[in-house]
């Protein structure tokens, strides 16, 4: 390994869904910094306000209990009052591959208070297949990845898609090139963590910070009667089994390569 190597340690959180999601975070993401010695937090915020949505008291009160970058996905406009608070925030991304038009921004550099002198990038991105159309993720990433790489070689990529291939698609797309690619999006977490022999740290998906005695963050009583029915119900947000789900990444800061990467499932019971 190489004299200059300096470790960081990121956490990536999945879909915080709802109050439950959010009071967890709140309760157990301070003492899992610590414990983990973490140096930077990301977390997909997409569902936090109600399961659909963020809104910017919401993104305030994410950022206070330890996250440094909140990303989001296809939910990220839902609550209308987040809109014309995008723009001040640059610490709330949005799909980048929702082009120059939409509001917000898909990406950022931020400092690594850890490390002197040395910066993060997160890069949002969203999948096309089984959901709205987008840009080209992989041409959107082409691009950022050219304007950010003379900053930075530390980056973190949020794929927020349904289909398995598509991110698959992605991690090894980037592999060498990122020093991660995490999926989010469908709130179940995957066993398929590992080093691509790029040494780009991959998972198919992080899974949800919510309620898991549910139907992916929902009331299954609701979610069920409506698929027995077709008839239209509301899907409140469930309140059993809450867990934050994620992945710890290491890193090496200035090769940007990843060293590690282990899923994190962390139970309102567990401690901390
Ligand atoms: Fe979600
Ligand atoms: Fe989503």
């Amino acid at each position: 390994m190489s004299e200059h190597l300096k470790k960081v340690r990121i956490l990536t959180i999945g879909d915080i869904v709802g109050r439950p999601g959010r009071t967890l975070i709140s309760r157990k993401l301070p003492s899992l910094r610590d414990r983990m010695s973490v140096d930077f937090c990301i977390a997909n915020g997409e569902n936090a306000a109600g399961g659909s949505g963020i809104t910017p008291e919401i993104v305030d009160e994410l950022l206070k209990s330890g996250i440094d970058v909140i990303t989001s996905g296809d939910h990220i406009y839902k609550r209308k009052e987040i809109i014309g608070h995008m723009r001040s925030n640059p610490r709330l991304l949005r799909p980048a591959n929702y082009g120059e038009r939409a509001e917000g921004t898909g990406y950022g550099i931020f400092d690594l208070p850890a490390v002197e002198n040395a910066k993060i990038a997160v890069i949002n991105l969203v999948g096309r297949v089984f959901m709205n159309p987008s840009d080209c993720p992989f041409k959107t990433v082409d691009a950022i990845l050219k304007r950010i790489q003379s900053v930075t070689e530390l980056i973190i990529v949020d794929m927020h898609a349904e289909a398995t291939s598509e991110k698959i698609a992605m991690g090894w797309y980037l592999d060498g090139r990122v020093t991660a690619v995490v999926g989010t999006h469908t709130h179940v977490q995957t066993a398929d963590e590992r080093i691509l022999p790029g040494g780009t740290a991959y998972i198919t998906d992080l899974g949800m910070t919510g309620p898991h005695d549910s139907i992916l963050g929902r009331r299954k009583d609701r979610v069920l009667e409506a698929i027995l029915t077709h008839m239209p119900k509301s899907f409140d947000v469930a309140k059993g089994d809450v867990r934050l789900c994620g992945a710890l990444i290491t890193a090496d800061v200035v090769s940007g390569k990843a060293l590690e990467i282990k899923r994190v499932q962390v139970g309102s019971q567990d401690e901390p």
